[in-house]
């Protein structure tokens, strides 16, 4: 692993420091010049959202799902660049009880409400940028046929049986729960009214026959499959909790209500008296989109991760495990776990009156910006409260200010006039510091600037498989903050063109400060793809020079021809992102939100 720090450089003499840069230059060469790409991975890559719920239209929690998706998908693109090689697939859950109670309260019939509630979704990821390959709905032909041959699955493995089931039903949860987690609240009319203790949603009694699938024989193969498997979930915190709930007893599953109840889902085959539980129907989403029951989808099928809410872990990180054992396959690779947003410290909620809108989000702080707030600001392990005044702090000064302004001072007319990339001149610049001679300009602070921008691309991955994308956001603007200082400190603009002795340290320092800005274009294509396409437009990259085995960064630092010295400059010249606090009369309104 490369992990050579500026510090480390400096502090050693002659023959090790020298010897430290061969390994170096010898990695940064190497057919994965930056260690982030993991041959032993296969180059498939299978990434899901949750399918989303048509109850009511989408809010930021729901954008903030598919965006951690789609960064983890993007990002996967970079190392492996073959398109065919990723499958990025998201939709809406339309069954059950929540929204058949959703359509009656609206006066339309359920298909109504799923086609006008799925468009806004499809619409929203559309104006979003999410790169999704497929778009699932689960009241599609092929999504039937998918979950009633993978309940025959499981039928013919005598995993189902009937039997009468008592207890506690949460519609807006969609699941069933024992009596230790419901509790009595006031209702609207001041009687206590049973409640889920978790989400403190209303909860009603059900006594009736239903099919049950043997969950219970399950726990030791779940506790097997995570300890053998202490990445499968991720953050860890998460991995903990699912071993932690599988301590406690695992009871047998209900997974069909009666029809006469519940008829807005997927008969039950061979028995139209009883219709598919609503999490085992929108849990083999993940398998229709890849073809299932068509063998083709078994070469997806290893390479899945899953991205899900917090709220929903139960059900992917032990009821679905267990259905695929017992259909006779293999747990999901991967599960990705985030928290939720809050707004103003509040959960958000239809009935408290402050869902935040994401299309008007996009809008305000324009697709690119909100991306980056989001995927900047929300950390997976704990939740996150929104306010408007935050979004225009963090982009004003992230986006604007350090980078759009970095961009600006080293391609503007008056500071390179020529519209090129310059020149790099490696007596000015040396590649060690030991060797920085008369002609020699930098400094210790500017070899520390190399060390942690060819650093970057290996960080910024492993924060990726980490699943904190937050971290790898904060890294690229820990880099653009240093670069900014390395332009400061050598104030090119004090520096003459025609000065045969400026000249070549002026060309370096614009020079070094372009190939900082590439690799953070690189880098930030996940996040925030116009605004990294501008950037790396305005640089001259070509687009099969964007992904990270192109990026040898600094080549001529190492003794290697760059290929961009010489290279003209994007026309275009606009600005990268604009400051939000001056260009918006309606912030004045959005600072009291
Ligand atoms: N339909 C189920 C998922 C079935 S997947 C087989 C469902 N839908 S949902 O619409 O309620 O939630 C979808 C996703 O949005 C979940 O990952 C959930 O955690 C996420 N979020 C819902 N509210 C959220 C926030 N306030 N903040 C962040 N994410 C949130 O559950």
């Amino acid at each position: 692993m490369l992990r050579i720090s500026a510090f480390r450089l400096l502090g050693r003499t002659g023959a090790s420091r020298l010897s430290l840069l061969a390994d170096f230059n010898l990695r940064h060469y190497s057919s994965d010049p930056l260690g982030v790409r993991d041959d032993t991975r296969d180059a498939r890559a299978y990434f899901t959202t949750p399918i989303f719920y048509v109850n009511a239209a989408p809010h930021i929690g729901h954008l903030y799902s598919a965006l951690l998706a789609d960064a983890l998908c993007r990002h996967h693109r970079l190392r492996v660049p073959s398109a065919a090689a990723t499958r990025f697939s998201t939709g809406t859950d339309e069954h059950g009880l929540k929204i058949q109670q959703a359509a009656a309260a609206a006066g339309l019939a359920p298909s109504e409400l799923c086609d006008r509630v799925s468009a806004q979704f499809q619409q929203l990821f559309r104006e979003a940028d999410i790169s999704s390959t497929d778009f699932i709905r689960t009241t599609e032909a092929r999504h039937r046929m998918a979950v009633q041959h993978f309940w025959g699955v499981l039928k013919a493995r005598g995993l189902l049986y009937k039997g009468l089931y008592e207890g506690w039903y949460c519609a807006s949860d969609e699941c069933f729960l024992p009596e230790a987690k419901v509790t009595r609240q006031p209702g609207p009319s001041g009687d206590l009214c049973p409640v889920s203790l978790e989400s403190g949603h209303p909860v009603s009694w059900t006594k009736e026959e239903n099919y049950i699938f043997r969950l219970s024989q399950f726990r030791e193969p779940l506790q097997r499959w995570l300890r053998g498997d202490p990445q499968a979930i991720t953050p860890e915190p998460f991995h903990h909790a699912v071993l932690q709930w599988l301590e406690e007893e695992l009871p047998d599953l209900s997974v069909s209500r009666r029809s006469s109840h519940l008829h807005w889902g997927i008969p039950v085959p061979g028995d139209d008296s009883q219709t598919i539980y609503v999490w085992l129907d929108a849990l083999v989403n993940y398998l229709t989109v890849i073809g299932y029951p068509n063998p083709e989808f078994k070469s997806w099928w290893p390479t899945t991760s899953h991205i899900i809410g917090k709220d929903i872990l139960k059900f992917h990180a032990i009821y679905w495990p267990a259905l695929l054992l017992g259909a006779g396959m293999s747990p999901p690779h991967r599960i990705y776990v985030h928290s939720h947003w809050t707004v103003c410290g509040q959960k958000m909620s239809k009935s408290l009156g402050n869902v935040v809108d994401p299309r008007t989000c996009l809008d305000r702080y324009t697709v690119d910006g909100f991306r980056y707030f989001l995927l900047r600001q929300g950390v997976p392990n704990w939740d996150c409260d929104y306010y408007g005044e935050k979004v225009v702090k963090l982009l004003d000064s992230e986006l604007a200010f350090a980078l759009g302004g970095l961009l600006n001072r080293c391609t503007a007319n008056r500071i390179n006039p020529s519209g090129t990339y310059p020149a790099f001149c490696t007596t000015c610049f040396p590649s060690e510091p030991g060797l920085v001679g008369p002609t020699g300009r930098a400094q210790a602070e500017d070899y520390a600037l190399v060390s942690a921008v060819a650093t970057l691309p290996k960080q910024v991955a492993d924060h990726y498989d980490n699943f904190q994308i937050y971290k790898a956001l904060e890294a690229v603007s820990s880099c653009v903050r240093q670069t900014n200082g390395f332009v400061q400190r050598h104030a090119p603009w004090k520096l003459n063109w025609e000065s045969p002795v400026d000249a070549p340290w002026l060309g370096t320092v614009l020079h070094v400060a372009l190939e900082c800005l590439r690799v953070f274009g690189t880098l930030l294509q996940p996040v925030t793809p116009s605004l990294a396409d501008k950037l790396l437009s305005r640089l001259g990259v070509s687009a099969t020079e964007r992904g990270l085995g192109e990026l040898h960064f600094l080549p001529r630092f190492y003794g290697h021809p760059c290929p961009f010295e010489g290279r003209r400059l994007g026309p275009e010249t606009g600005v990268l992102f604009p400051r939000l606090d001056q260009s918006r009369a309606w912030l004045v309104k959005a600072h009291k939100t």
